[in-house]
């Protein structure tokens, strides 16, 4: 509790969409985006029991407005030598489109601010909120001033190309990814929450972590260690895979009874105020490793700690790109151990080495775009030797800094020794 308290205490301006940051996001994306207007679509409600209502997380980005059938137009800073620059000058930068309230509706879902409702401006942070059923009107009426309009691929550009048909449909997600790529001070802390909570639920799986029970045990101790700390959902679906299912990369079904001598991989996150972490540790059932287990893990460290050694502003995390993390890490496992064949471990290492984290845990980047200080990465290298039953991955989420990095998930232990004194201390 003490700990959710005091992340409201530090991240006010994230909490609802009237913070600033939302309206600087904005001002960005209009300020280089300069050659057509942006329309994006929040999400809508749906009869989808399975999950609640959730925002589109771009729309998220630009907005912070958590309710339904809301559309953002953004119109760009008029250019200083454009003949209609008057006219431009005169436009709304930015419109919020809200849905009439359905009363019907809000029974089974609850209270909406409706655009006609006396505090909508106050509420949504936009001095212009106008009915969503007049953004057609509001979007030719503006189409006749710009050739070309930036939409997020899918269903939203084939509306656009429908609305719009004499118009350039250009991709919004690339822009936007450019700005959501690096954290503000805000986001930064709402990972670092998260993380915090993921790190709590892990040691809380470390505590009855043993052989004879089933995985999905340990998913629900995770799953309930963080929502009890006041995160509304997993940051993507647990993985807690044990003996053959810690070769299975994204193995989710979780149903299988452990046993002793087996490693047991997890990789559990929460998703807090909006903000995913992405953590992985990979423990034995019964407390120690084998020594085959060790070797591979600690290959799997060290592969991870020369990665995150050299993470800094200017690298990359593509495998083919130049100055790449992923080839520090594949380098380290190719050139350490081997199989029971006697061949090298590079082939056994079958994913990326990191992708961004923000509101998506694979969030929003263009992995060939050179890492700079304000990022946030995961550093998870893995090897998965399925003819042994062994699967080894160590996960961290990993803030890139003026010089080098801070791990976030770093109170987490890694170490096998540590992992295996932890474990020690079970009921
Ligand atoms: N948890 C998904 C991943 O590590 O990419
Ligand atoms: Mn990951
Ligand atoms: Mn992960």
């Amino acid at each position: 509790m003490l700990r959710i308290l005091l992340f409201f205490a530090l991240v006010p301006e994230l909490l609802g969409a009237v913070s600033p940051e939302f309206a600087q996001r904005r001002e960005k994306l209009r300020k280089e985006e300069t050659d057509g207007i942006v329309v994006l679509f929040g999400a809508k409600e749906s009869e989808d029991l399975h999950f609640g209502f959730f925002q589109e997380n771009n729309f998220l980005y630009l907005t912070g407005w958590e309710e339904p059938g809301a559309i953002l137009v953004l119109t760009p800073e008029p250019d200083k030598g454009d003949p209609a620059l008057v006219e431009k000058a005169r436009l709304p930068r930015e419109i919020l489109f809200l849905p009439q309230r359905v009363p019907s509706q809000e029974k089974w879902t609850g209270r909406k601010l409706g655009p006609s409702d006396a505090n909508v401006a106050a509420t949504t942070g936009f001095t212009v909120v106008m009915p969503a059923e007049q953004f057609e009107s509001k979007l030719r009426s503006l189409l006749e001033m710009y050739q070309s309009v930036y939409a997020l691929p899918g269903e939203a550009t084939a509306a656009i190309a429908r609305l719009a048909p004499l118009r350039t449909v250009l991709d919004a997600a690339a822009p936007i990814a450019r700005l959501r790529m690096e954290k503000s001070d805000a986001e930064i802390s709402a990972i670092q929450r998260a993380t915090d909570a993921s790190i709590e639920a892990h040691r809380a799986a470390w505590r009855i972590m043993k052989p004879g029970e089933f995985e999905y045990e340990i998913a629900a101790v995770m799953t309930g260690s963080y929502m009890m700390d006041g995160c509304r959902r997993s940051a993507y679906a647990p993985i807690v895979g044990s003996g053959p299912n810690s070769t299975t990369l994204h193995y989710s079904r979780n149903s299988r009874r452990m046993d002793a001598g087996e490693v047991v991989v997890m990789d559990v996150a929460a998703e807090c105020g909006n903000y995913a972490s992405d953590i992985t540790r990979t423990v034995p059932a019964n407390g120690h490793f084998t020594a085959r287990q060790r070797e591979i893990y600690e290959i799997v460290l060290g592969a991870q700690r020369a990665a995150i050694a050299a993470v800094k502003p200017g690298m990359t995390i593509g495998k083919k790109t130049p100055d790449s993390l992923y080839k520090i890490a594949y380098d380290y496992i190719d050139t350490h151990g081997k199989d029971l064949h006697g061949e090298s471990l590079g082939k056994y290492f079958v994913h990326g080495l990191s992708h961004h984290v923000g509101l998506d845990v694979h969030d929003a980047s263009d992995t060939r775009d050179p890492l700079k200080a304000g990022m946030v990465i995961t550093v998870e290298p893995g090897i998965y030797i399925p003819e042994e039953n062994i699967g080894i991955r160590i996960e961290d989420v990993v803030l890139v800094t003026e010089k080098g990095a801070k791990v976030l998930s770093g109170a987490l232990p890694a170490d096998p020794d540590e992992i295996e004194r932890a474990l020690a201390q079970r009921k």
